[in-house]
């Protein structure tokens, strides 16, 4: 079968290679993909931007796509699932409605509050005055949160009030992130380990992957504005037989029950990003996606095939999951500036890689050959044993990619407690 992922990120690449791998695949469009895609077997760059539904629609017959993966939020929470339900096509992913446990930060929390799910306390604000009055009587840290899509920019946690009152000038009455800041959540601080939770979900149930961690500050040693992700392990090394079966009660099992009790009938992958403390989580956020960068890691790290998985998801068989043991690591190489302001055309080389493997994210392939067109440019990864031979391996290779003031974290692998 022909198959349609929609996104051009770093977990597109790796999700569009996992699938590529299947005897049933036949090959695998991106919509529109990146500079490694172009070159990945059985796999096809278009022009076609990710919420083009039109052209996308318009393909899927052109091509005869029998499976449309969605990467990145934006499309789903537009709408994607629903602008395609006219069509035979199946697509892995949830309807606008179950997006917005990713979509509306302040529609998610209230959805915890009333399914008693655990998670921060928090309040809502509309206008900038009744924020500040709430931060001259709040404890620090606090964390604040813009409601909407911000490609994860979109939180705060602020040290002290004068920081907070800065954030919520420029988001609120400068309109940093438009729209998506006029609503604003703050929320408890919450100490622990975090924890990248994520699977595939049905009405039914929930098939967890392997945990991961992701590393989202810019700096070592977590420091510094966050970012969308500099790198992951997978598994947690603190995942247990407990936590597992209290994030499942406490978490899963309600949030399924939830989306049910509200008609939405939801397909795809979910992603609990958790704080873990003696061994309970509670929810940071729903993603109603996969992460980035920890899809990299997770489709290296996967067995079985994907393909199958996801069908057998969408037409409610039994879903069969394998893994491999061992270890992965994944560190991005980001452009110089990232998450600010950043160059991009800049020429890129790479040099022997061995056992690495390197997804690309922001790169696009000219008649100049490869450049850098985001922020978040590479991850790469690697394989083992161990964690140990993950980090080892990978910073050896690490500098075989390079651009122009490529920047990279290299301290993943190590653990971090808030
Ligand atoms: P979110 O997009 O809501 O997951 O927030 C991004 C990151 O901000 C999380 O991965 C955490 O590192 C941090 N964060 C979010 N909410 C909290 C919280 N209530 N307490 C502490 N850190 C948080
Ligand atoms: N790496 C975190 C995310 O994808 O949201």
């Amino acid at each position: 079968m022909n198959i349609l992922v929609v996104g051009q990120g770093g977990r597109e690449h790796a999700l569009a290679w996992k699938l590529a791998q299947s005897e049933k695949c036949e090959t695998v469009f991106l919509a529109p993909g990146n500079g490694g895609t172009k070159f990945e077997d059985k796999c096809e760059n278009t022009n076609i931007e990710a919420t083009d539904f039109v052209a996308i629609k318009k393909f899927i017959v052109e091509k005869e796509i029998g499976l449309v993966v969605v990467g990145p939020e934006d499309p789903l929470v537009k709408g994607i699932k629903d602008y395609l339900s006219a069509t035979d096509v199946l697509v892995f992913g949830p309807d606008s409605a179950g997006a917005q446990l990713e979509g509306s930060k302040i529609y998610s929390k209230q959805f915890m509050f009333d399914c008693n799910i655990p998670t921060g306390e928090a309040h809502f604000f509309n206008t900038e005055e009744g924020a500040i009055k709430h931060l001259n009587s709040s404890n620090y840290p606090i964390v604040l949160k813009a409601d909407g899509l911000a490609a994860g920019k979109g939180v705060l946690v602020a040290q002290t009030k004068e920081e907070a009152i800065v954030w919520v000038n420029e988001v609120m009455a400068n309109s940093k992130f438009g729209e998506a800041g006029q609503n604003i959540l703050i929320e408890e601080c919450l100490y622990g380990t975090e924890l990248s939770f994520m699977g595939i979900m049905t009405p039914k149930e929930f098939i967890p992957f392997e945990t991961s961690v992701d590393y989202k500050p810019l700096l070592n040693g977590n420091k510094g504005p966050n970012t969308g992700g500099m790198g992951c392990i997978a598994p947690s090394p603190f995942m247990n037989d407990e936590l597992r079966e209290n994030i499942f009660k406490t978490v899963v099992e309600p949030t399924i029950k939830g989306l049910n009790d509200r008609g939405i009938s939801y397909y795809g992958f979910m992603y609990f990003g958790l704080m873990v403390k003696d061994n309970v989580p509670k929810v940071l956020e729903y993603n109603c996606r996969l992460g980035d960068p920890e899809t990299q890691c997770l489709m290296m790290k996967i067995e079985s095939d994907l393909v199958t998985a996801l069908l057998d998801a969408l037409q409610n068989k039994k879903i069969n999951i394998s893994w491999r043991s061992g270890s992965i690591m994944g560190v991005v190489l980001a452009s110089g500036g990232y998450p600010e302001n950043y160059k991009k055309g800049v020429p890129i080389k790479i040099g022997e890689l061995n056992e690495c493997k390197l997804f690309h994210a922001g790169t696009v392939f000219t008649e100049e050959g490869l450049v850098t067109s985001g922020g978040r440019v590479f991850s790469i990864n690697h394989y083992a044993n161990s964690l140990q031979e993950c980090k080892h391996y990978l910073y050896k290779h690490i500098d075989s990619v390079n651009f122009m003031d490529c920047t990279y974290r290299d301290d993943i692998g190590e653990i971090y407690e808030s």
